[in-house]
């Protein structure tokens, strides 16, 4: 899926960084048996993948050039989905998809939380910087892991969800390709308890950067702590050889925390996300 992924990586057409689906991938433990997931080949080559999230979403990354295939996963999704409400995501600009999407009884969903993707060069970073008392650092090895988590959980979780990642979780991304302890910045409270964080995965192909997570503790947001979290990673991973980056956040009004801190840091929009559905008897 990741080798598809960095293939098939162009900005502006490409939903997917091959970093992040390792984060998305890998976050949880034991999500297998509701993800039934399929690869697609052409010959030798592998030409699409298909990710289902039970009981009926759908997650296609497929080759522009075997668009065709699109009809095979969507009669492959409906074998193993099990709402008779069903959901895709794609991009924007993936048009032939969405057309093939549309042909299948698909229709788009409007007025529902969305994301955007945004990017920005690494040219003319500035350098990070934390409010007094606090520490910037990359993780040092797997035991951060523990602490990573946390902070990842407090800043994912809600009064109404409560974030899944555990240490056991972190230390399977870490294991992940191509994660890198150096890629992934903390700060640190005065009393050294990790507060924010920003990951950052490099494709060395593309030179590439994709941000997934981010995030400050509820406690100490609006200090500029994923600020300087970003920015730190950012500046790795532009020693490492990427030349730009990029990120999805929310684009609705619904959600606008996320957006406005990229925005802040020179992140623009250039894409989003659409969903799909379609009902039962519309096919
Ligand atoms: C989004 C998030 C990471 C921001 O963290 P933070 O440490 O508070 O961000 P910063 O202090 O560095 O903010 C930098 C700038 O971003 C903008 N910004 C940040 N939060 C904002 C908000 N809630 N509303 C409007 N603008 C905001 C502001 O311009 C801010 O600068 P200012 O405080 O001087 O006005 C944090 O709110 C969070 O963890 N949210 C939950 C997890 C999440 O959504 N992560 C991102 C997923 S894509």
């Amino acid at each position: 899926m990741q080798m598809l992924t960095q293939r098939l990586w162009s900005q502006g057409s490409s939903r997917w960084h091959m970093g992040e689906l390792a984060w998305f991938r890998y976050e949880h433990i034991g999500r297998e048996p509701e993800w039934p997931t399929s690869l697609w080949e052409y010959g030798e080559e592998i030409v699409g993948w298909a990710w289902a999230r039970l009981p009926g979403h759908l997650d296609p990354h497929l080759d522009p050039a075997h668009i065709q295939v699109a009809d095979r996963v969507l009669r492959w999704f409906d074998s193993v989905a099990e709402s008779e409400r069903r959901t895709l995501t794609v991009l924007d600009a993936e048009t032939d998809l969405t057309e093939i999407v549309t042909r299948h009884g698909y229709r788009e969903v409007d007025g529902e939380p969305f994301f955007i993707h945004l990017s920005r060069s690494l040219d003319n970073l500035p350098e990070p910087k934390v409010p007094e008392g606090y520490t910037l650092r990359p993780v040092r090895d797997e035991s951060d892991a523990d602490a990573r988590a946390a902070v990842h959980r407090a800043a994912f979780s809600s009064q109404r969800w409560a974030s899944q990642v555990t240490g056991e979780s972190y230390l399977q991304v870490m294991r992940a390709w191509p994660y890198r302890e150096e890629l992934d910045w903390l700060v640190e409270a005065p009393d050294g308890t990790p507060v924010a964080f920003c990951l950052v995965w490099l494709d060395e192909h593309n030179r590439v950067a994709a941000l997934e997570p981010v995030g400050t503790d509820p406690r100490h947001q609006r200090r500029g702590l994923a600020s300087a979290a970003i920015l730190g990673a950012l500046r790795a991973v532009r020693q490492l050889g990427a030349t730009s980056a990029r990120v999805c956040a929310r684009g609705d009004d619904d959600y606008p925390s996320a957006r406005a801190t990229y925005q802040s840091l020179g992140f623009r929009p250039f894409a989003r996300n659409v969903s799909f559905v379609r009902d039962a008897g519309s096919q």
